[in-house]
């Protein structure tokens, strides 16, 4: 396994450090060749050098198995130029079409949903990722007068919506392989349902975007006769997400609504600290992240949770095929989760390093 390791700004390089460790410890219980280099692709460098993401630099990551990154983004450069240089860059321009991300509580970890429990909280989202909103097509007119207009386009291609709802409906036949999903009722059931797929949109007021959707949406559903295919407008996705999380399996939606959704998924499974994302081009490159932000605040203070990043490792895993080194990390991760928790308690939180230590002694134990 060849990785390109971005560790980013912030809090980026710190958590990468941990996932490293862990992959590290991973490819000598599962006896696998690891092997990375460490790309200074982020803010610091584009500050020093003005370097961004080159074409040939963007070429060069089509070489490795896959991308590990930290996180994207500085307090000194304005929002926007880093995100979209670099970051989307890499998403766009390696057509990672798929941003993948699981909504998991774990046991013993606290989620802000009174009600929330670890069978409750288990789905994924499917987000679009190389369309929509992001694709930065709009305009200005008369800027900086008091008729100022801007515009900011929502472009989506059949190509780009049937390629992301066929990867959700085949993700969910896969996810349920061994076992029908639990959220389905005796009447699904004897219908002959095992998954379920909504499709979270607003076709009430983007008539054109949605309508497109929708329709591809059903015209896929019928080659998955064993995938439930239901609707959800994106509000009332919100509404479920936090009183009745239990009703989802997999979401698919767009690249804006997905980005939304998701962190309100993240909090409701224990936070940014926890919640990895993987951008996935399933014929190329693919780039795993904790899908929190760089974290300023506590950039080099050894305080961030490192899970998320370790958990961008797990999918990076699942993703190539190392099957078992995957479900170990997993049980892993759930193990120290468990064990943090219980000493939380009692003394103070644990620092990022310690966690990373404690994830490679329960892989080297398992
Ligand atoms: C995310 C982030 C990015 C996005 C930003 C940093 C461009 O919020 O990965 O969710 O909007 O996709
Ligand atoms: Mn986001």
């Amino acid at each position: 396994m060849k990785l390109a390791v971005i560790g980013g700004d912030g809090t980026g390089p710190e958590v990468i450090s941990e996932a490293l460790k862990a992959l590290k410890a991973l490819s000598q219980r599962f006896n696998f060749e690891f092997k990375y280099d460490e790309l200074n692709y982020n803010g610091t460098r584009y500050l020093a050098t003005q370097q961004l993401l080159s074409d040939e630099e963007l070429d060069n990551l089509k070489t490795y198995d896959a991308i590990l990154l930290g996180a994207i983004g500085h307090t000194d450069v304005k929002p926007g130029i880093l995100e979209k240089e670099i970051l989307l860059k890499m998403r766009f321009g390696l057509d990672q079409y798929i941003n993948l991300r699981p909504i998991k509580l774990y046991d013993t970890v606290e989620s802000p949903l009174k009600h929330g429990t670890s069978e409750s909280i288990d789905y994924v989202v499917v987000r679009e990722n190389t369309g929509g909103l992001y694709t930065g097509v709009g305009s200005f007119d008369k800027k900086d007068t008091k008729d100022e207009v801007a515009v900011q386009q929502m472009i989506y291609t059949r190509h780009q919506v049937e390629r992301c709802i066929r990867f959700a409906f085949d993700y969910a036949v896969n996810r349920h392989r061994d076992e029908a999903w639990k959220g389905l009722s005796q009447q699904d059931i004897d219908a002959g349902y095992r998954a379920q797929v909504t499709l979270c949109g607003k076709t009430n007021v983007l008539t054109y975007v949605f309508d497109l959707w929708e329709r591809v949406f059903y015209e896929v559903a019928k080659e998955y006769p064993s995938v439930k295919a239901n609707y959800v407008h994106v509000d009332a996705v919100c509404i479920y997400m936090v009183d009745d999380p239990g009703r989802f399996d997999v979401i698919v939606t767009s690249n804006m609504f997905g980005d939304i959704i998701t962190d309100l998924g993240a909090i409701t499974q224990g936070g940014l600290g926890v919640a990895p994302g993987a951008n996935i081009n399933p014929e190329g490159v693919s780039m795993f992240e904790p899908i929190g932000g760089t974290a300023p605040d506590f950039t080099g203070k050894n305080q961030i949770n490192p899970i998320a990043a370790v958990g961008a490792g797990q999918l990076l895993l699942a993703h190539l095929g190392y099957t078992e080194a995957a479900l170990c990390l997993e049980n892993a991760i759930k193990g120290v989760i468990i064990q943090m928790s219980s000493q939380v308690a009692a003394k103070m939180g644990f620092s990022t390093t310690e966690i990373g230590d404690l994830i490679v002694e329960a892989i080297h134990s398992s």
